[in-house]
């Protein structure tokens, strides 16, 4: 018989590529999402995939209807993918992230504790728990130090997940997963910001785009990558904990740089008034500039993740170097932008 997997947040970046495998893979999916005027299903769409997946009514924040869920459909797996995921908005609703990232992790484990923990269960813990890093790269022994109340969050998340393995002996295990994008990212984070605007601007529709924090360093990996090592972690006999990362580190300008190179324009950095610019060098245009409105209120500063583990215990390795990467978003966002074809 096909297993059968559960997806909190199918409809976000790594739900949609997830599903993907695990359908190659020959499973059945059912995936959650929570209520909302009209459901997001771009991403699936975008991957040809919509029809193939089976949309169930689930909010992590509501325990009965996680409950009712979970024991419908008796998933062999749960990948909990859902949360308010965009750091700074945490800073304005620390609260409701709280009640999403932290506790809806523990509504899940105690229902699938409370139905007989047969269940295996994947949480999306990441490299914002780190925060202020007290070492570098990162590894799974790291001590963590959030630096906002997404990261605090997850954090607890990440406990917990350890503590039911530990105390009820669930089969639930975390991937503190490092930065990883594509062209189905959300438009509110960094990168996805960056090659639609290069889109926009190559394309006449734009002129600008206006950044924070340039000097911020992330290990950014491709999330089709990562979405196979959330499976291998779960095909583990004994469940652990792995980093996943690609182990180099670039920063905010080196990702805008190299995003501009794709349409053949260089950049040239300069400070007027105290606020830095980024010119094409060619043209003289004034193609970014940097807003205060971007910049947190407490910063992480500084990720590059170690995934020795990863590669040595489920021989996972990412695959996509950081300018493919970069050249992928910039391309589809291109064509996006000239076709009009948005579908997320
Ligand atoms: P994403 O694109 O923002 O997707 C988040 C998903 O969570 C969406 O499907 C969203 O549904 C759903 N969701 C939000 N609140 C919910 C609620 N109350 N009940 C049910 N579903 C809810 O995030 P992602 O990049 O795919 O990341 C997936 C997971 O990995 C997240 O937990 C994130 O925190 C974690 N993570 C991501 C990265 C990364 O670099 N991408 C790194 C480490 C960890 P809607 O479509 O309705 O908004
Ligand atoms: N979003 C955004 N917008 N970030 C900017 C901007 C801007 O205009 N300008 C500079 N930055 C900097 C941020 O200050 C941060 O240091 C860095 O770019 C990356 O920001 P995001 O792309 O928003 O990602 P993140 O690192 O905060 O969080 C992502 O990665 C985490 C894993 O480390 C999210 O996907 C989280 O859900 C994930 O857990």
């Amino acid at each position: 018989m096909n297993k059968r997997a559960l997806i909190t947040g199918i409809s976000g970046q790594d739900g949609s590529y997830l599903s993907q495998i695990l359908l190659d893979k020959g499973y059945e999916i059912y995936g959650a999402v929570r209520r909302t005027s009209t459901i997001n299903t771009g991403r699936l769409f975008e991957l040809d995939i919509l029809n193939k997946v089976n949309l169930v009514a689930m909010d992590l924040a509501e325990i009965t209807n996680i409950q009712r869920v979970i024991e419908e459909i008796k998933p062999d797996e749960i990948y909990n993918l859902a949360a308010q995921s965009f750091v700074q908005t945490s800073f304005d609703q620390p609260i409701y992230t709280s009640e999403i990232d932290a506790i809806g992790v523990t509504r899940i484990l105690e229902i699938v504790k409370m139905l007989g923990g047969k269940t295996k269960f994947y949480q999306a813990s990441t490299s914002e728990m780190f925060g202020k890093v007290q070492s570098s790269p990162q590894n799974e022994e790291t001590p963590f130090y959030p630096r906002s109340p997404y990261g605090v969050s997850k954090l607890y998340g990440h406990w917990m997940t350890i503590n039911y393995r530990e105390a009820w002996n669930l089969h639930a295990c975390s991937g503190i997963l490092f930065n990883h994008e594509s062209p189905l990212r959300g438009v509110e984070f960094v990168t996805r910001k960056i090659t639609l605007g290069v889109a926009e601007i190559a394309k006449k529709k734009k002129q600008c785009i206006s950044l924070g924090n340039l000097n911020a360093k992330r290990d950014w990996g491709f999330a089709g990558d990562y979405v196979n090592a959330m499976w291998l972690m779960l095909q583990n006999e004994d469940p652990t904990d792995y980093v996943i990362a690609t182990g180099e580190t670039h920063s905010v300008r080196d990702f805008v740089e190299k995003a501009f190179n794709v349409i053949d324009i260089e950049i040239e950095w300069s400070i007027d008034n105290g606020v830095e610019f980024g010119r094409c060098k060619k043209s003289g245009n004034i193609l970014i500039d940097t807003n205060k409105d971007n910049n947190r209120p407490a910063e992480t500063d500084y990720l590059l993740g170690d995934a020795t583990k990863a590669k040595a215990e489920l021989k996972w390795k990412p695959e996509v170097s950081f300018n493919n990467l970069i050249e992928m978003m910039v391309k589809k966002d291109m064509d996006r932008v000239e076709n009009g074809n948005f579908s997320f």
